[in-house]
């Protein structure tokens, strides 16, 4: 029998969330969203699920296995009390918001509520996400598995014991997609300034990064061995690769970039 999951917030994340269940066969009758916005709350009823504007319109014999808080970090004082009724050894509250420590959570919800906390990010959107999620000491072994399986369904799931841990997290695999998209920028900038017309500079960028990604994707071998293959002795990328790897480099540069988005995780988390 499919687990009862009730999503508060089913925007971009939980709404990828939910695109992904269905997709892996989760009957859309078994999922239940809070979702104020009337057209995103249209589009899900068309998919079979029951959508509801607020948490008073749940059902009062409502147990959900899982309770997904989905919604942004900074509404999560107004949201998260109207969910503490299904603390309890059947439920697991599983938060996807940025910040939200394990503790912020138990302080709503009881310390003896079964919390996981999970960052995924954007690649989500087309099932090709990353998620990393800690648990607290109340989480059963089968709530953790529930967890893991929904957060499958964007993309693949690894799991840390360390909260602390998640700030580093954010930083790399969280904002990570931007990074990317930031060197797609860049690419198509330096294309242009040796001479390539725009759209062509443009087109040529994003089509590497994203060809480039699929190759690592499907491929076996790791990103150095895969680097060297396009990389002749004395050749033009080994020219550029000499600018990118030299002391104050690509490396140092993004050293720095997640130090400094580590360090504003763990003062955005308290
Ligand atoms: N997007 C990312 O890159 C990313 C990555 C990792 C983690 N996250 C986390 O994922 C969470 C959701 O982010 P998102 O990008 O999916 O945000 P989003 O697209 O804004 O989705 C949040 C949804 O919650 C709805 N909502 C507002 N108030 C609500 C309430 N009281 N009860 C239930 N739903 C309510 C919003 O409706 P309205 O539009 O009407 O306000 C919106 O549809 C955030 O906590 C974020 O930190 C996001």
């Amino acid at each position: 029998m499919a687990i009862k999951l009730l999503f508060a917030g089913c925007g971009k994340m939980g709404g990828a969330m939910v695109a992904g269940l269905l997709e892996c066969g989760h009957p859309g009758g078994d999922i239940i969203v809070v979702e104020p916005n009337p057209e995103l709350a249209k589009n899900l009823s068309d998919r079979g699920i029951v959508a509801v504007s607020t948490p008073d319109d749940l059902a009062k014999s409502l147990v959900p296995d899982v309770v997904v808080f989905a919604v942004k970090p900074q509404i999560m004082d107004d949201v998260v009390p109207a969910y503490a009724r299904f603390a309890g050894p059947d439920t697991v509250f599983l938060s996807i918001a940025a910040g939200r420590t394990i503790a912020y959570f138990e302080g709503h919800l009881g310390r003896e509520a079964a919390v996981v906390r999970a960052m995924p990010n954007t690649p989500a959107a087309v099932g090709r996400g990353i998620s990393v999620a800690v648990a607290n000491g109340a989480v059963g072994k089968q709530q953790a598995a529930q967890c893991g399986d929904l957060l499958a369904a964007i993309g693949e799931v690894a799991w840390v014991d360390d909260e602390g841990l998640l700030d580093a997290v954010t930083a790399l695999s969280g904002g990570g997609p931007a990074y990317v998209f930031l060197l797609v920028e860049c690419l198509a900038e330096a294309g242009l300034q040796a001479g390539l017309p725009e759209d062509l500079s443009r087109k040529l960028a994003r089509a590497t990064v994203a060809g480039s990604g699929e190759l690592l994707h499907l491929s076996d071998d790791d990103p150095a061995t895969l680097r060297h293959n396009v990389t002749s002795p004395g050749g033009t990328t080994a020219e550029a690769l000499k600018v990118l790897m030299e002391g104050d480099g690509l490396q140092s540069l993004l050293t720095r970039a997640i130090a400094a988005a580590t360090a504003r995780s763990r003062q955005l988390g308290g």
